[in-house]
């Protein structure tokens, strides 16, 4: 039975239960239905769905190649963050940056290795992701509009990607920036503009560096960010993700 009144001991005593109670509301239950009214009274369960095809546990079939994207990004955001404490997108400084995070930032190596190592995995996991969906078919009604967003997370992972290469401002991100923004020249009637667009002028400088460096840490981050939440949504919507049978 609930007292009115406590001493200070039980006060103390019950106080992990009282802020547990003060955050998850209602406890599980027995019954199917309560089960499903705490999935839905809760702001971080309620992101999952209260029931789930046995299939869709079934790591055979994902291979779990889109959480495997979804952690990667995750490590990409708080790397890039961090980094973006010493890096300075300035034609003069941005190498030294890099120097700084190889020599003399504690842990400035690990934290540049990962960034870079979970930018390449990235590339591939959304890639063989996106094998993985075609094989089983999943593209097909009622999930075309989901394909679409994946492909354009496709194209924002390889933009993000290579944006990111410029940063370094060593030889090797000069030259594939130089080579990568001249085949925009081939674009029909719109190629010149098109790279002039993007560099800030007619050569990688200062200009380009600083789009670069923009689209790779504000835009990009923010429409990839806005994407895979529309893309995450449409799985729920479409009733779940697709069982072999479906198709
Ligand atoms: C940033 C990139 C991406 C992330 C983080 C991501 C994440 C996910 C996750 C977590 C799932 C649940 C199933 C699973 O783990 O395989 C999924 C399903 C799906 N994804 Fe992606 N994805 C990405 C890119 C793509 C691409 C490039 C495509 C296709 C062009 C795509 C199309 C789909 C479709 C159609 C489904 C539903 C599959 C089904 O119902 O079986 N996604 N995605």
């Amino acid at each position: 039975m609930n007292k009115a009144t406590y001493s200070l001991a039980e006060s103390i005593k019950l106080l992990p239960v009282n802020i547990r109670n003060s955050v998850i509301r209602r406890g599980g239950g027995s019954e199917d239905q309560e089960r499903a009214s705490v999935v839905f009274g809760n702001l971080f369960l309620h992101l999952h769905p209260v029931r789930v095809h046995l299939n869709t546990l079934r790591l055979g079939y994902t291979l779990g190649l889109g959480l495997i994207s979804f952690y990667l990004l995750v490590i990409l955001i708080i790397s890039g963050i961090l980094l973006m404490f010493y890096y300075i997108p300035s034609i003069d400084m941005a190498y030294n940056s890099m120097l700084d995070l190889e020599f003399a930032v504690s842990f400035g190596v690990v934290l540049r290795n990962m960034h870079r190592w979970a930018a390449h995995a990235m590339v591939a996991f959304v890639f063989f992701h996106m094998c993985r969906v075609f094989y089983t078919a999943s593209y097909k009604s009622p999930r075309e509009f989901n394909w679409v967003v994946g492909v354009c997370l496709l194209l924002l992972t390889l933009f993000l990607s290579f944006t990111g290469y410029l940063l370094p401002w060593d030889q090797l991100a000069f030259w594939a920036i130089t080579v990568g923004t001249n085949i925009v020249t081939y674009v029909p009637w719109i190629g010149d503009e098109l790279r002039y667009l993007m560099l800030g002028g007619t050569e990688v400088g200062q200009m380009a560096l600083l789009r670069f460096y923009v689209l790779h840490i504000a835009v990009l981050p923010m429409v990839m960010a806005a994407l895979v939440g529309v893309h995450f949504w449409r799985i729920r919507k479409d009733g779940g993700l697709s069982r072999p049978l479906d198709n």
